[in-house]
């Protein structure tokens, strides 16, 4: 611990809030009691007790996602002093060093905000579901052992699978544009997504779809249904939309090979259209 954070009584805690989907933003800040080795969520459960701002106005409770609390999960991500992270993993003694002693939370950017620092990362399951990532499975009788995979095969792919969905990669992409269809007065929640879902039709995946693709079309089975993911990854809103600024690589807390996945699957995606106009 460093000699300014044990003479630290207090810090404080601005966070950008919204009452609900499509709302006016509003920032509020806290003043948090210091004490050693807090991470961010803790924070935000004190504050969910306090629901009281630093000038002693009486507030809501500032809402906000979380689940495994491990960094596996990805629920927690939210910009955090303007970097985008878990805040599950986010201490703060180390933030209170980096950012002059207070902390700044805001929701991601790319996503429609719930309430304050609770986001719809639904987009990004969806768009898993466009590049089908997953090995496919025709029924489930007894057919015996699969192909081998290969070490190096493995060892390639392992990285990849430890991907959470978080949304880091998209929230720095300069190519990845916020798609929000506001929620109509009377609208059910599945007519809502429906609407969403047809909204975001075209629109770029983000490396982590682009990777997951990647990811199956190596794998000895996954592999089957390769063309139906670059028939995905060549239509609207596909790879050819990545402009290789490589902000996601270097945004990635599982440290991701994002950028060899996507130049992958460039490669991948050459072959196959050169293989359709051939197959005409
Ligand atoms: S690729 Fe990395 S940054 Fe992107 S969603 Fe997966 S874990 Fe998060
Ligand atoms: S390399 Fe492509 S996917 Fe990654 S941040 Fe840049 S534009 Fe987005
Ligand atoms: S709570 Fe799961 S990654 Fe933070």
């Amino acid at each position: 611990m460093t000699a300014s954070a044990t003479q630290r009584q207090s810090f404080d805690v601005r966070i950008l809030r919204q009452a609900g989907p499509g709302q006016q933003s509003y920032w509020e800040t806290f003043r948090i009691p210091y004490e050693p080795n807090l991470n961010v969520i803790s924070v935000l459960q004190k504050i969910a007790t306090m629901a009281r701002t630093a000038e002693g106005k009486e507030t809501t409770p500032v809402a906000w996602d979380c689940n495994c609390l491990e960094e596996v999960c990805g629920a927690c991500t939210m910009v955090i002093n303007g970097r985008v992270r878990q805040s599950c993993s986010a201490l703060v003694d180390r933030l209170l060093e980096e950012h002059d002693g207070e902390i700044e939370l805001q929701p991601m950017t790319k996503f429609p905000v719930v309430r304050d620092l609770m986001v719809d990362r639904g987009r990004m399951f969806r768009a898993l579901e466009r590049v089908k990532a997953w090995v496919p499975v025709d029924d489930y009788y007894d057919r015996g052992a699969g192909p081998k995979e290969s070490q190096e095969s493995q060892e390639q792919r392992y990285p990849l699978s430890e991907c959470m969905t978080c949304g880091c990669c998209v929230e720095a992409c300069p190519q990845y544009l916020k798609v929000e269809a506001t929620r109509r007065p009377n609208e059910s929640i599945e007519e809502h997504e429906a609407r969403q879902t047809e909204a975001e039709q075209g629109k770029f995946l983000g490396a982590a779809p682009i990777s997951q693709a990647i990811l199956f079309n190596d794998h000895t089975t996954g592999g089957m249904i390769s063309d139906q993911r670059l028939e995905a990854l060549t239509s609207a809103g596909g790879i050819q939309v990545c402009g290789n600024s490589q902000n996601c690589v270097s945004v990635c807390p599982k440290e991701i090979p994002l950028t060899t996945s996507i130049a992958r699957a460039g490669r991948q995606a050459t072959w196959y259209s050169f293989k359709t106009i051939f197959d005409r």
